[in-house]
């Protein structure tokens, strides 16, 4: 019989516990190619749901990583530095091999620890990182290994994608559902992270360095999170048939790679825009595959859990590969691109409701040659000023900043204005309308 690889588990918050139940089921197939021998965690007298009693205890994670007689470090801990690094780093250098659901340390740290990975012949994988529970990482390092990749765009952050979800389906404010979620333990007591955009860009990171083939490079990601969006937003660009979703996206055009997080509107038909509630979804579009999409649970105990177990199982059965799909060396410092230069887009305008408004609106975007498609007001908007908004034929983004400098410069215009790219895909509505 193979001998059974002995794993330590460092964290037993969310995933960490998830992991551990999985291993207590008998009949679950890690137990026939691995054993947990060590853990390690802040608390050791907090009940985990589990008896962690029969392992090795280690207040430390960097202590279980150096001194613990492990084959796998599991680094369940969290954070792109501190602890997790230096437990991370520490299995590593020492030979032993690393499974990871920590997106924020491979997303910055990605190429120093896939480089010791390499020099140490130690495995670095981590499918739980990305998309939870969503087989994306192996997906786009495996299944596409043969492909050439031109984008992947996924909706990769749960908390913003349940709130955007609960927003439309029930008219309630960012604020609330924020509120609530927190209360649910949805998201956490600081949503920066979450709302903020990082924890996508995090995982966008992660996908593109994979799909693209070059390094992981999170200081290019130009991230948007979701604070500025309202009902309002919501409202109108359903009634121009879209819906408001955050979006990651990375794109390859064969030289330079762009990389960037920010609410977009998605037609309807687009194959994101009927994501709901809590999931995660990427669309991968590569050569000579065509587009493929992928939709599940994103994060929580169990699904995360599941992925930390297939990666087990893949070192256990000798697979695993390069941590992002191909040696380091091979690894391009792809030069990158101001990411969405020309599009179509959709502006939101708070404006004091009088005659000539819309005129000089339409002026100031017409000196900078953009054409307006879609021009919509909000009937029974009550306060000082009422919500218009507009959508743009394609332009240069940066026309249309130009243009909205100048719009904002207007006595008539309340506050800045909001813009939000549109996503192209499928059914384009053309409407000018008022109501
Ligand atoms: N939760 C999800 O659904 C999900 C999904 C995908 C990826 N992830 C990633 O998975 C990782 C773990 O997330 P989680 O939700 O399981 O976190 P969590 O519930 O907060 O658990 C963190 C664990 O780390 C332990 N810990 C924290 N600081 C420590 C230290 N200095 N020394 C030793 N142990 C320490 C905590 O110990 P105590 O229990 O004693 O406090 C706890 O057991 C993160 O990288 C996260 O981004 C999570």
């Amino acid at each position: 019989m193979t001998k059974k690889l002995r794993v330590g588990v460092a964290g037993l918050g969310t995933v960490g516990g998830g992991l551990l139940k999985l291993f207590a089921d008998e009949s679950n197939r890690l137990n026939e190619r691995l054993e947990v021998t060590a853990v390690s965690a802040r608390n050791r007298t907090r009940n985990r749901g589990v008896d962690i009693s029969r392992f090795q205890w280690f207040d430390d994670p960097v202590e279980l990583a150096a001194n613990a007689d492990v084959d796998v470090l599991v680094e369940l801990i969290g954070g792109s530095d501190g602890p997790a690094k230096r437990a991370v780093e520490t299995a590593l250098e020492r030979g032993a091999h690393v499974i990871t659901a920590n997106k924020a340390l491979l997303a910055v740290h990605g190429s120093r620890l896939a480089a010791i990975s390499e020099r140490t012949e130690a495995k670095l994988l981590f499918e739980a990182a990305v998309g939870g529970g969503v087989p994306m990482v192996k997906a786009v390092k495996e299944s596409l290994a043969g492909c050439r990749a031109s984008a992947v765009a996924g909706i990769l952050n749960g908390t913003c994608n349940y709130i955007l979800t609960e927003m439309e389906q029930n008219g309630r404010s960012f604020e609330d559902v924020l509120a609530d979620a927190q209360r649910l333990g949805y998201a956490e007591a600081d949503p920066t992270t979450d709302v903020g955009g990082f924890d996508a860009a995090h995982k966008l990171t992660i996908l593109s360095a994979i799909a693209f083939g070059s390094r992981p490079d999170y200081e290019h990601v130009r991230i948007e999170g979701i604070e500025r969006v309202s009902l309002t937003d919501i409202r109108m660009a359903g009634k121009l048939g879209y819906r408001i979703k955050l979006i990651a996206k990375g794109a390859f055009d064969g030289s330079a790679v762009s990389m960037h997080v920010s609410l977009a509107l998605l037609a309807f038909d687009h194959p994101l825009a009927n994501v709901g509630g809590s999931l995660n979804a990427l669309v991968a579009d590569a050569d000579p595959v065509g587009q493929l999409t992928f939709i599940g649970r994103g994060a929580g105990e169990g699904p995360t859990a599941a992925s930390v177990a297939a990666d087990l199982l893949d070192l256990a059965e000798g697979r695993g590969g390069y941590a992002f799909g191909r040696p380091l060396a091979q690894l391009a410092e792809a030069p990158r691109a101001a990411p969405a230069e020309f599009g179509r887009f959709y502006v939101r305008l708070m404006v004091q409701d009088k005659p000539g408004v819309v005129a000089a609106v339409s002026d100031r975007l017409a000196h900078e040659s953009i054409s307006i498609e879609s021009f919509l007001q909000m009937p029974g908007h009550e306060g000082p000023s009422v919500p218009i908004v507009l959508t743009t034929q394609s332009c240069a983004r940066a026309a249309l900043e130009k243009a909205v400098e100048a719009i904002q410069r207007l006595d008539v215009v309340a506050e800045p204005p909001y813009v939000m790219p549109i996503e192209e895909s499928g059914h384009r509505a053309r409407t000018w309308s008022k109501g």
